[in-house]
């Protein structure tokens, strides 16, 4: 092959190989294109045409793409000898354990996973075996992983969705083929912002766990209603059932603690993945002493099974190390930078939005932000899909791609500041965004 080939050629050599070409369907997009370099805030395809990244990999480089005190504490740990033992404790993840619990509230212990899919996988596991329950609540346009029993309800239309369901739960939508999801009837899904609905679901049946994103940000960016996650914490420890925040994608984007730091709303147990390596494969269940100790329960009917070859792997565990060094060193200026910078692209695409008379809106927490055109910020899926014009989305996503900007073509989905762009990268997207929008319209 050569070096950098066509899209085309990579994709058609790929699918000899790879069904569809690609593996994860994700990463399918509509243009195809293929990155071959990525740096700091910026995205190179194979012609050599440089990017503004705004979709870092689905969020993980919230300090940048390649950046380098993390490769070379990456790099470190390969070439120093460090290795996959496969017995024993490493000295490494318990050193980055003790980060994380130092510097996330919701976390008194923690374990390591790969994966953001396997870390909710667990914590479920965790729900279950800590309350003796099997039914969870995922929430409607929430997203948690990619196993059975939370590969639902993400994006429905309004079609296979019906009217608005309050009190109640949705029919489930598997994301795909394949999936016990719709035969166990142990998942529910409610509505985001929906305290009535969550009461509904656990009067009927035994709940073990409620897994949400604190705010929703697989369908752009849903804020929690005020009251909404205390709301939450209230009816679980009424109920009993246990509650989890999915920070997968919040977790040391908008704080060190996650959005539960935030809020100041603290879940029974929470997931972290993503950023919190900054791009290399670790993900973290973390909790409640009570409810973590599960994993060692001398009773073996109460203790959950926590296993796996990678967990605590010595390159990602390096790397997530020196991201929670790295944020803890600089928070004071990151995190107040993001929030500039995200409320600097608001009100520029609000002002374009506003000067041609189209309807808009931006829903935004620091670096994380959507643009919607509909007229105020979404409460969950329903007022998405209700008011939404996905087709012009996308249009207005493509424009921008063709014009130096990577808004992922993918309607609603949330565009992620990194702590390495800057104001002029801002400003260029503006400028873009401005003449991408007089192309649409
Ligand atoms: C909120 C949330 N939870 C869980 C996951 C699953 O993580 P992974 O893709 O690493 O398995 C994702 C992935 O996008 C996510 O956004």
């Amino acid at each position: 092959m050569d070096k950098n080939p066509p899209c085309e050629t990579v994709l058609e050599h790929n699918r000899r190989y790879i069904p569809g070409g690609i593996s994860s369907v994700n990463r399918s997009i509509d243009p195809a294109i293929t990155f071959v370099k990525g740096e700091g805030a910026y995205l190179w395809d194979n012609d050599g045409k440089r990017y503004i990244d705004y979709h870092a990999g689905f969020a993980p480089y919230f300090l940048g793409h390649n950046f380098a005190p993390i490769n070379q504490a990456a790099a470190a740990a390969l070439i120093g000898g460090d290795s996959l033992f496969g017995a024993g404790p490493s000295i490494a993840e318990g050193r980055l354990a003790e980060l994380i619990c130092e510097n996330v509230p919701a976390a008194q212990k923690v374990t390591f996973l790969n994966t953001g899919s396997e870390a909710t996988s667990l914590a479920i596991r965790i729900g279950r075996a800590v309350t003796g329950r099997s039914h969870i609540i995922v929430m409607q346009g929430g997203y948690n992983g990619n196993h059975d029993e939370v590969a639902c309800n993400v994006f429905n239309t309004l079609a296979e969705v019906g009217p608005r369901v309050s009190p109640g739960e949705y029919p489930l939508r598997p994301l795909g083929a394949g999936t016990t999801v719709t035969q166990t009837h142990f998942t529910h899904a409610v509505n985001y912002n929906d305290l009535e609905s969550v009461r509904y679901v656990c009067r009927r049946f035994p709940v073990a766990a409620l897994i949400t994103e604190p705010l929703l940000q697989n369908i752009g960016v849903v804020k929690p209603a005020p009251g909404y996650l205390e709301g939450l914490r209230a009816l679980a420890d009424e109920l009993g059932f246990l509650l989890v925040f999915d920070e997968v994608k919040t977790g040391f984007r908008h704080a060190l603690g996650g959005y539960s730091q935030l809020s100041g709303v603290t879940p029974d147990l929470v997931v972290y993945g993503k950023a919190v390596a900054n791009g290399f494969p670790l993900a973290a269940v973390g909790g409640k002493t009570k409810y973590m100790d599960s994993i060692i329960d001398p009773d073996p009917a109460r203790r959950p099974f926590v296993a796996g070859t990678y967990n605590g792997h010595p390159v990602a565990v390096a790397a997530a190390i020196e991201t929670v060094r790295y944020l803890v060193a600089n928070k004071d200026s990151i995190y107040p930078k993001m929030e500039t910078m995200g409320a600097a692209m608001e009100a520029g695409i609000l002002d374009i939005f506003s000067r041609r008379g189209i309807t808009a809106c931006v829903a935004r927490q620091g670096s994380a932000f959507s643009f919607y055109l509909m007229e105020k910020p979404p409460a969950d899926l329903h007022d998405i899909i209700q008011g939404h014009d996905f087709a012009r989305d996308v249009a207005l996503r493509r424009a921008l791609i063709a014009r130096g900007v990577f808004f992922v073509p993918i309607a609603t989905k949330q565009c992620s500041l990194s702590a390495a762009h800057s104001e002029t990268d801002v400003q260029f997207t503006l400028e873009q965004f401005e003449s991408a929008v007089a192309a649409v319209w």
